[in-house]
């Protein structure tokens, strides 16, 4: 992970740097993105969710009524900019609300349902940058339209487990909880208030603001002395309507029959307040058994499409934290994968030669040999230094001479041995000594 100072929250005032809370992907971290986005546009494709691109800036509006105005997101994090035509947009805090949006907006309505997606890249949200929680970060994001069976919901948790297991993380533990649709959550938010209002003194002062606009989010307050007072607060899980309760049951045992580790937690109901039904998270252990951040984040929304048009479409999906997966990864050494490294180092001297090298490399490039070279040296004696440190097996020299003549010279790293061969030749004589290695 990135360590630079703006990664802390530090930032020097007279330098110009990357903004607090974002950074720079440097060539060491790229493989870890590219590792997990092949993985998981592999096994999602494989499973039928089809790649979509929404745009980074949408309507703030978007994002108010569909995050929710009483959600963090939209009350204190959003990047929102008036253009000069005067239209108000937002830098994309989330990928839910677009996709909604995209769904309706593409009439993926007629197509056979559920229609199942998935997205990668930079979502923006202006958060307390510290570890783990960033103002630029990248989402890994599954959404599935159209579908009100459980069925939908279990499938979306097992291909982001299936995704982590690829990538090496071991020690997972999903946590369920069902919060319910409008039938039912209404009756349990007046007994929550009820119970919280008797205790109201004793709450953070967050929670104080919650107890009137979001009573529900106090039920994952991180603050310890609310996490006592939720202790005995009424579950939602026991005021379940019947067909809330037949839905989380049934998610329950086809959890049960995939064999996937998960475990109730009745106080998890996520920020966000297009939730219905099932909300999950999948978590990290560490050897000990401690529960580390969450990796994935997600639940049901059945009621998110019905807020921009008047059809009502049930929908389910969850997001993968990029950055918190690339950190558990760095932590348990799980390599993303060899970056290949040049086994051949293309010297010259010369603008002849210089030339003739930039048409050789792509040569080489369609021949899929990986070939370093170092055009910005003229000194031989450099650029073999260079090849020395690489390690390269051959370096192939053209000389002043070499280039009149149509000639490069292969030279053995190992034994210091030399050979001349025409330059048309020279992929082909490189690729047979390769193999023989
Ligand atoms: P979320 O829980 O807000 O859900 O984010 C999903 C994941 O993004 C989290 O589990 C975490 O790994 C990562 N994440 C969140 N905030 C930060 C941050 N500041 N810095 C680094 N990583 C972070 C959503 O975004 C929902 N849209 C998920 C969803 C899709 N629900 C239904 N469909």
């Amino acid at each position: 992970m990135p360590a630079s100072d703006n990664m802390t929250g530090k930032q020097a005032s007279n330098k110009i740097q990357a903004p607090q809370g974002m950074f720079d992907i440097l060539p060491e971290d790229q493989p870890f993105y590219k590792k997990i986005y092949g993985t998981g546009e592999k096994i999602s494709s494989f499973y039928g969710f089809k790649e979509i691109t929404p745009p980074i800036l949408e309507s703030t509006e978007l994002f108010e009524k569909g995050t929710g105005e009483t959600t963090e997101i939209v009350e204190k994090q959003m990047y929102s900019l008036k253009t000069k035509g005067g239209d108000s947009l937002t830098m994309r805090p989330e990928f839910t609300p677009s996709l909604a949006r995209a769904y309706l907006e593409q009439g993926m309505i007629s197509l056979p349902q559920p229609v199942k997606m998935f997205s990668f890249g930079p979502v923006f949200r202006h958060e307390k940058p510290q570890a783990g929680r960033y103002r630029q970060f990248h989402q890994f994001n599954l959404e599935a339209f159209g579908s009100k069976r459980p069925i939908v919901e279990v499938e979306i948790i097992y291909v982001f487990y299936n995704i982590l297991q690829a990538l090496g993380i071991k020690k997972l533990i999903i946590e369920l909880n069902s919060i319910g649709d409008k039938e039912c959550i209404g009756d349990y938010k007046k007994l929550l208030v009820r119970y919280l209002k008797k205790n109201e003194s004793h709450l953070c002062s967050d929670c104080k603001r919650r107890l009137k606009i979001n009573p529900l989010r106090i039920m994952d307050c991180k603050q310890e002395r609310c996490k006592q007072i939720v202790l005995g607060a009424p579950q939602i899980i026991d005021h379940l309507c019947k067909e809330c309760h037949n839905h989380f049951k049934k998610v329950l045992e086809f959890l049960d029959e995939l064999g996937l580790p998960y475990s109730l937690n009745p106080c998890l109901v996520r920020g966000l307040d297009y939730y219905t039904r099932t909300v999950f998270e999948i978590i990290a252990e560490d050897e000990l058994g401690r529960r580390l951040g969450s990796l994935v984040g997600g639940g049901r929304y059945d009621d998110l499409v019905k807020l921009f048009s008047r059809k009502s479409v049930p929908a389910c999906g969850g997001a993968g934290g990029v950055e918190r997966i690339i950190a558990i990864m760095k932590e348990r050494n799980l390599n993303p994968g060899e970056t290949p490294e040049p086994r051949v180092f293309l010297a010259q001297l010369g603008d002849a030669a210089k030339i003739k090298s930039l048409k050789l490399m792509e040569d080489f490039r369609k021949a899929g040999i990986l070939v370093a070279e170092s055009f910005d040296r003229d000194s031989l004696s450099a650029q073999l230094k260079n090849a020395d440190k690489l390690k390269v097996l051959y370096s192939l020299i053209i000389g002043e001479e070499e280039a009149s003549r149509d000639m490069i010279i292969i030279r053995d790293m190992i034994n210091g041995r030399q050979t001349s061969v025409k330059t048309d030749k020279v992929v082909g004589e490189l690729k047979k000594k390769l193999k023989q290695q």
